[in-house]
Order: C-alpha cells, then structure tokens, then sequence
C-alpha cells in the first residue's frame, strides 16, 4: 500500500523512513533513524528523482507503482550514487525495461562499479546547465561535483521553482509523515542534526559547496533533499546557514569547551573556566565530555561556535585517546578559521597541549587565546589567577 505525499500539482514524496538503523554510514549514531527522499514527478513525462536505501525498498516500490498507476516511468534521475539513495535503480530496470537513467559521465561508471552492468543503453548523459523538457515541467542539470561525491549533481525544476538539492540540506532523523518544514519546529528541533550531518558528511567540501551556491537559481520555492524535511518555508534561513558552515564562518559567538578527563581533574578544570566565563556574562556557552558523545556532535559544535576550548588529560605522551579522534576528525574535515585554547593535564610529563597545538596549528586560519595552561595532576589555588585571566581573554575574544 501506498505512503505518500503530494508537494506540487505534479510531484510527489516517495520516500520512507528506517527506523531500526542505528548507525548511519555504520558509522553516526542515530537516535530516531534515517529519512531516504524520492520524489516522483507525474507530466506528461515521468520522472524519478532518484531511488532509495535497500531497507525501505518494498515501501518506495509500492509508492512509485501505485501512484504511477500502470503508466510506464520514463526518466530516472540520479542525482547521487551512493548506495543510500540508488539501490533500487536495477529493480526498477527491471520493472520498467525503456527507463532512460539521466545522469553523467561519473554516475554511469559508479552504477557499472556497483551493480556490474552496462547500463549504457538506458542513458541519457547530460551536462552543466542541459535541460530535458517533460511536457508542462522544464528540468535544468546544474553539477556539483564533490559535494560530497564526484557525480553529485542537482536539478531544477524551472517551471514550479524546485531544487532538488542531493544530499544538500539533508538531515538526520526519520520522518514522521511530516515531511514539510513548516509542519515541523524546524528552528529549534532540527538544526542541530541538519549542523551534524552537514559537518560530518559534507563538511570537508566547503569549496565545491561555495562553488555550487554561485550557481543556484535566484528563485527556490521548494527544496528537495535526499535526507529530511522538504522546504518550502523560510528557505533564505536555511541557505544562510549553509552558507555560513560552508565558509567555516562560526554560526554563533560563543563558546564549546570539549574535555577529556581520566579521574575528573581536568574535568573540574573546564568547569571551572566555564563558571568564570559565566561571571563575565558568557551565557551562549557548552561543555562536553568528549568521551560521553560520538565525535561527531562534537565537530557539529565545532561548525557551530566561534571559540573551542580543547581540555585534555594526557596520554602515551600524546592526548587522552578520545580527544584524540576528535582532533583527528578535525583534521581530515579540515576545520578552519576558530579561535582556540588549551588547557593540559599531566602528572610528570604533560604532552597533551602539545599534541593539540600541533595538530589545530595545522589547520587553517586557527588562533590560540593566551597560553596553554598547564595542570599536574589536580589544579591548584594558585592557578586561579591564570584561569581569570584565560577566561578575560576568551570573553574578550566573544564580545568583539
Ligand atoms: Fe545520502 Fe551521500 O548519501
């Protein structure tokens, strides 16, 4: 049976939701799993805007079939091959032997290298700025290679305003039947996970993202994404952000302290520098225990504060193991542009700010707030003063 909705006089949601999946990627945990968009468009041409995740693949079945009702589907449009979105494309070769596949160059060799088929025959290639007419609807092909994958491309539908979008202003998280922003409390219920996903999947490629924005039509009434919500709401707020984290511009001013502490020294640490800056009237603020959440919460927060504290035990003369998969999380998303301090704890030979500072000092456009503040073992009263005056600088560096 059928599970869909209408967005257009013409186009219909024919995705679904995974619920029992835990682990994106097998990798990001999901707390209330993952959405896989498709959409279909009924002109006098039909059109698929990709397929789906395996696991919801009876369900996408029974949408395209049923709302197709016995016409024949006449374009598939890939607009990404990874698997998450393109499992059923030799199903529904099967089910409809004339489908023309759209696509590019790129995506014919990624479906030749995951399902070994010529799938030459059914092609139709197209290329930056091509368009395909499909009665009243008018499809343009806009590329966006690397974002995240090298055959990644978008489509605009000029006649109803629709951008569907790939994998960009995708999400997290299931949904629920509401599938529109606007039926969701997108602002506050959302963002954080749209932050997450974002950072974590596509943040290395804030370039190519930069690249593909020059190229957006100036008039979106709906986005289409492969992941989460369909906008058609406040979609200038959603574009902002996407601007902001694609040129690492910090979301919010404010601060994320990330701590990694053995036996809660380093711990009270943080805490203590977090209550002097709230004495100073810093109240957008976060302190995380980087070994109690997946890394990836933790580079979302990265993505979205100005300033990160880095407070870690050390370890085999490096860093606490945890703060270390952060810092090397960092480090192949090519983070950039924060403002940065460090406070280390070691018992005879603390190397931890060491192992920070080479590895932020590496990255791009980071700048360390005063000097790494070293504790042995447990801090001591007469520290305090050197806390104050690290929280002074870091409230300054807020307030500016
Ligand atoms: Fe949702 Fe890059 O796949």
């Amino acid at each position: 049976m059928k599970c869909t909705r209408q967005i257009t006089d013409d186009l219909y949601y024919v995705g679904s939701s995974d619920r029992r999946i835990t682990l994106f990627e097998n990798c990001f945990p999901l707390s209330d799993g993952m959405a896989y968009n498709s959409y279909l468009l009924i002109d006098e041409k039909t059109v698929l805007f990709d397929t789906v995740d395996y696991a919801i693949g009876r369900q996408f079945i029974d949408n395209v079939t049923s709302l197709l009702d016995n016409r024949k589907l006449d374009y598939l449009v890939v607009h990404h091959m990874e698997p998450d979105h393109c499992s059923l494309i030799t199903q529904l070769i099967s089910l409809y032997p004339e489908l023309k596949i759209v696509g590019n160059k790129k995506t014919a060799g990624l479906i030749s290298q995951f399902y070994h088929v010529d799938m030459t025959e059914h092609f139709i290639f197209v290329n930056e700025g091509d368009t395909i007419s499909t009665g009243k609807h008018n499809l343009k092909f806009i590329m966006a290679p690397m974002v995240h994958w090298p055959e990644v491309m978008l489509t605009y539908d000029e006649t109803d305003k629709v951008l569907f979008s790939a994998d960009a202003f995708g999400t997290f998280g299931a949904l629920d039947g509401r599938i529109f922003n606007d039926e969701l409390d997108y602002r506050n219920s959302f963002m954080d996970e749209a932050r997450r996903y974002y950072a974590n999947i596509v943040g290395k490629y804030g370039v190519q993202v930069q690249a593909v924005f020059k190229k957006l039509p100036a008039e979106i009434a709906y986005i289409c994404s492969l992941h989460g919500p369909v906008w058609r709401k406040d979609i200038p707020f959603f574009l902002e952000k996407y601007q902001a984290w694609s040129t690492y511009t910090p979301e919010e001013n404010g601060v994320f302290i990330a701590y990694a502490s053995m036996y809660g020294n380093t711990e009270l640490a943080a805490h203590l520098l977090s209550t002097k800056l709230a004495e100073r009237g810093i109240t957008n603020m976060k302190v995380v225990d980087v070994s109690a959440h997946h890394y990836s919460s933790h580079i979302s927060d990265i993505f979205k504060y100005s300033v990160v504290v880095f407070a870690s035990a050390s370890y085999n003369m490096s860093v606490h193991p945890k703060m270390n998969e952060l810092l090397t999380e960092m480090r192949e998303l090519t983070v950039r542009n924060r403002a940065y301090a460090v406070i280390e704890n070691g018992s005879w030979a603390p190397s931890a700010g060491k192992t920070i500072k080479a590895t932020v000092d590496g990255l791009k456009d980071m700048r360390q707030i005063g000097e790494t503040l070293t504790i042995k073992s447990a801090i001591m009263e007469e520290q305090e003063e050197k806390l104050d005056e690290l929280a002074r600088l870091i409230a300054e560096e807020v307030e500016d």
